[in-house]
């Protein structure tokens, strides 16, 4: 079965600021690295990692939101990667995002209606009166009852807004969802619901979910496969049972580490590691971020069916 969305050897860089002049030639900052990344259809695909290792950079590239220095883009098996506007348009509808901070994304001005309405006036999907109808549907598939139609913003929780932003991602019917840390501004009860929410929806419609979360027990109840970050490195990705069970790259090891215990019996031997411990297990790493060339190259070598971690490889 096609993938609903693949990433190819996907990079971004950025020309690093030298006002002073005294790098001795051009350098870059390579915030995404040759990332490669598949979200199977139907399924949900965690993304972790600590801040800035590129995560919110990987699914802005995957929805053409960001422009790649390198590497492909596949929506459903047909590459966008150098689609012009409206060649990428319907592709576009089939991708949508969500992102922590939903208030910035919903217009003040706006009914809940009228914001939920949006993408189907901008795609042409029906008349108006049926694209308010469809609105007010999904006010009502996401848990607002339909006469918040009429209110406004900030009249809402941030559950309440969270929601709103779900069914204005949703009213288009995409095939793929980016979920950028949906739920880490939210209180815990709150998150919960947004969570069931969204595993509801992603069931009923077939749905696939790139989900950008810091919040790994919430990933490890969520998703059905898990790729690590660091430095802009995809450095292990796994089933998610097999992830947390037998992490394999030292830094998901210390990843998983730092999830705090409620339970003293679970507790494994845990060793407390700081970065700079971390990073000295891991030189190469460390070496490619500060742009020296590294000597024997990081790859993701397999490690049984559908794991595979980064390691030196001469
Ligand atoms: N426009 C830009 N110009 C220069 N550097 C950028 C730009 N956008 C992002 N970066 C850098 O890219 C790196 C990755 O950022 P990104 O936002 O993708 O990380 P992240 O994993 O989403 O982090 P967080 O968990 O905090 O959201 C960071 O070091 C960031 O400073
Ligand atoms: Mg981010």
């Amino acid at each position: 079965m096609t993938a609903a969305l693949e990433l190819r050897g996907l990079c971004k860089s950025y020309p690093l600021r030298d006002p002073n002049g005294w790098l001795p030639r051009y350098r870059e900052l390579r915030v995404v690295r040759d990332v490669d990344l598949t979200v199977e259809s139907n399924s949900i695909v965690g993304l972790v990692g600590e801040s800035g290792s590129g995560k919110t950079t990987t699914g802005m590239m995957a929805l053409r939101l960001t422009e790649p220095t390198a590497g492909r883009i596949l929506v459903g098996g047909q590459d966008i990667t150098r689609m012009e506007a409206a060649a990428l348009k319907p592709f576009r509808a089939k991708m949508q995002v969500v992102f922590q901070d939903s208030y910035s994304a919903l217009d003040p001005m706006f009914t809940l209606a009228q914001i939920v309405a949006e993408p189907l006036h901008v795609h042409g999907r029906g008349s108006a009166r049926e694209q308010t109808e469809t609105a007010l549907d999904w006010l009502e598939r996401v848990g607002l009852h339909r006469s918040y139609g009429s209110r406004y913003p900030h009249e809402l929780s941030g559950g309440q807004r969270q929601r709103v932003a779900i069914a204005r991602a949703l009213v288009l019917r995409p095939d793929v969802l980016i979920a950028d840390e949906p739920t880490s501004a939210l209180d815990v009860s709150v998150k919960a619901q947004i969570i069931n929410l969204l595993q509801d929806l992603q069931a009923e419609m077939g749905l696939s979910i790139l989900f950008i979360s810091h919040d790994l027990s919430v990933v490890r109840s969520l998703t059905d496969k898990v790729a690590v970050m660091f430095n802009g490195r995809i450095v292990e990705e796994a089933a998610t049972e097999d992830i947390f069970i037998r992490p394999q790259h030292p830094y998901t090891r210390s990843l998983l580490d730092a999830i705090p215990v409620l339970n003293p019996r679970d507790r494994r031997d845990r060793v407390f590691r700081s970065r700079e411990d971390l990073e000295a297990d891991i030189p190469r790493l460390s070496a490619v971020a500060t742009g020296l060339p590294p000597a024997p190259t990081p790859r993701l070598i397999p490690h049984g069916p559908g794991h595979r971690y980064e390691a030196l490889v001469q």
